[in-house]
């Protein structure tokens, strides 16, 4: 079969210097994936997985069907509403994936005639969600509640009053790591009537009491219409809930498509993120051995001159090593020497904002941090 319509393409990505390609990455030290508080290799957590129950309905491997068809269970509801409670949220819907969830809700919930602002450094699901919805949407500057008043002020001027005027941020963002002004985000759209949808995929486990996330820390519960928590990043496994209202969870019952037309997650995945959830609050350690290595990782930075750092908290920091070309070199020479660090290149993130993206977690060394720098200033020094 001729394909060279799909080599053509690849070349022409290649020749931008954006092909991508899938790399392994065994062996190397973890300064790339997302989880932080090391659950994925967790024996605790696996010991707790092993020895759960299985009632003889849950003997199948698969879940044999959509949620509304052969797929629902009881303990998929009764694990919803456990999370929800974890979270102090009413209810909880959970997609099989954090990417499911931001399109099926953002694709679903605004329609024809609403508008959804949302910051210009969100996640892709988000836009695909938006795009599938065909809903008007303007972005506003990364993490600038005036910038993002100034655009409610200016929908509000002809706004009918059947319009829905909802707000996308995240807690942690992926890329650069910082906080959302979380406080501010919601007083604003509280003023303008607006509905706040917070991500909280890279806050869930690490920020707030108990790992709860940024708007629990913040008791901002009441006021958030949705937040999404996902399972694949510190909570060591794979998935993703929806938390709001009864109503919200009805709603996407009926309307966010990849919930209704995927097989759901089988009852093996579903206990793995329940015994995640029993781990969560017992990882104090964890997320002190983290935020210990990030305010580490920080200070050997401001030793490093020639490169600028992302101001972060978190556990993703950003070095920034603009053009494509010269940050893929740097990533492949520190794989080289052993660390697994990517880099993010253009257009994922803008042009001359290149970086490596650099992820800590609660199993990396203060030695493993100290033998990055010192690669990175070997290579910086070149
Ligand atoms: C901010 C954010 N939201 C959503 C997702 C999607 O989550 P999942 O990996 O569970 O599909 C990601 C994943 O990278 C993310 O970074």
């Amino acid at each position: 079969m001729n394909e060279d319509f799909l080599a053509q393409r690849l070349a022409k990505r290649k020749e931008q210097g954006l092909l991508r390609s899938l790399k392994l990455n065994e062996g190397l030290i973890d300064f790339c994936s997302n989880d932080y508080l090391g659950f994925a290799n967790s024996g605790e957590l696996h010991s707790l997985i092993a020895h759960f129950p299985v009632p003889p309905q849950h003997t199948v491997l698969g879940s044999r069907g959509s949620r509304l068809l052969a797929g629902n269970t009881a303990f998929a509801e009764e694990l919803e509403q456990f999370i929800a409670d974890f979270h102090r949220a009413e209810s909880g819907l959970i997609f099989n994936s954090g990417y499911d969830a931001n399109a099926g809700f953002f694709a679903a919930v605004p329609r024809k005639g609403d508008i959804v602002l949302y910051d210009e450094l969100i996640h892709a699901s988000v836009h695909d969600g938006i795009r599938m919805s065909k809903v008007a949407a303007i972005s506003f500057l990364h993490n600038n509640i005036e910038d993002l008043r100034e655009k409610l002020e200016g929908i509000n001027e002809s706004k009918p009053d059947s319009q829905e005027v909802f707000v996308a941020v995240e807690s942690v963002y992926s890329m650069d790591g910082d906080l959302a002004a979380l406080s501010a985000f919601s007083e604003t759209c509280e003023n303008f009537n607006a509905r706040l949808i917070v991500d909280e995929a890279h806050a869930t486990g690490i920020i707030g009491k108990e790992g709860k996330g940024l708007v629990n820390e913040l008791g901002l519960e009441k006021k958030v219409f949705a937040r999404l928590h996902t399972f694949g990043k510190a909570l060591g496994t794979h998935g993703a809930i929806l938390l709001g209202s009864k109503l919200l969870r009805s709603y996407l019952i009926n309307f966010a498509r990849p919930f209704i037309y995927s097989t759901a997650l089988p009852y093996p995945a579903l206990v793995a993120i329940r015994c995640a959830y029993e781990l969560l609050p017992k990882a104090d350690q964890q997320r002190s051995q983290l935020m210990q290595l990030i305010i580490q990782f920080k200070k050997e930075m401001k030793l490093m001159t020639g490169f600028e750092v992302l101001e972060s908290s978190s556990p993703i920091q950003s070095v920034i090593i603009p053009g494509n070309e010269r940050v893929r070199k740097v990533a492949e020479s520190l794989q080289e020497a052993g660390f697994d660090v990517r880099p993010i290149v253009a257009p994922t993130v803008p042009a001359g904002r290149e970086r490596l993206r650099i992820c800590l977690h609660a199993y990396n060394t203060e030695e493993e941090v100290k033998k990055l720098f010192g690669n990175l200033m070997a290579f910086g020094a070149r």
